[in-house]
């Protein structure tokens, strides 16, 4: 009787453990799909070569400290795919506020995103489930439409 329960009690804790780990394998699908941080990384690292030569965009970054704008965005990326990060960096409507970004600023620099997402291998609807998450912060960092 004693052993049956405790083996009972061992065989819950271990579909408990089965579970959760399945459940946060689920959780980061999307974020693993993106390589994860070092994938994010390399992706930022591609959209900004382009996004300071594109003359839709690079006016705008002329005096950016992009330095500190590709970690902040890596960062951000991850916590929008539900990856283990935490933005640290200024509020969208705070950082974006004066720039003067309008809609084809930002379609241009959402573009550039995808042949980075492209050239890093991030499947279509991966790379479409992230747009979405993008397209309503337009918001946030527009100033005019
Ligand atoms: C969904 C779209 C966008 C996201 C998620 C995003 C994200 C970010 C992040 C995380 C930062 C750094 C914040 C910090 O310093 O703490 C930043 C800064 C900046 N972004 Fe964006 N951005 C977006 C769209 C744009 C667009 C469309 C433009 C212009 C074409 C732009 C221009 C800039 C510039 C110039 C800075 C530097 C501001 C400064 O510190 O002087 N961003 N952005």
């Amino acid at each position: 009787m004693m052993t049956t329960t405790i083996r009972h009690a061992a065989l819950a804790v271990m579909l408990t453990a089965f579970m959760s780990a399945n459940a946060h394998a689920e959780d980061n699908a999307l974020y693993r799909q993106f390589g994860e941080k070092e994938g994010l990384a390399r992706i930022v690292d591609d959209m900004y070569a382009t996004v300071i030569v594109d003359p839709r965009t690079a006016p705008y970054f002329e005096n950016a400290p992009i330095r500190r704008i590709k970690p902040k965005l890596v960062e951000q990326l991850c916590v929008l795919l539900d990856g283990p990060c935490v933005y640290t960096g200024r509020p969208m409507k705070r950082t974006h506020e004066g720039q003067n970004i309008d809609r084809a600023a930002f379609n241009a620099l959402v573009e550039d995103l995808q042949a980075a997402m492209d050239k890093n291998g991030v499947p279509f609807h991966a790379q479409n489930k992230l747009l979405a998450k993008l397209a309503p912060m337009y918001r946030d960092v527009q100033d005019r439409e």
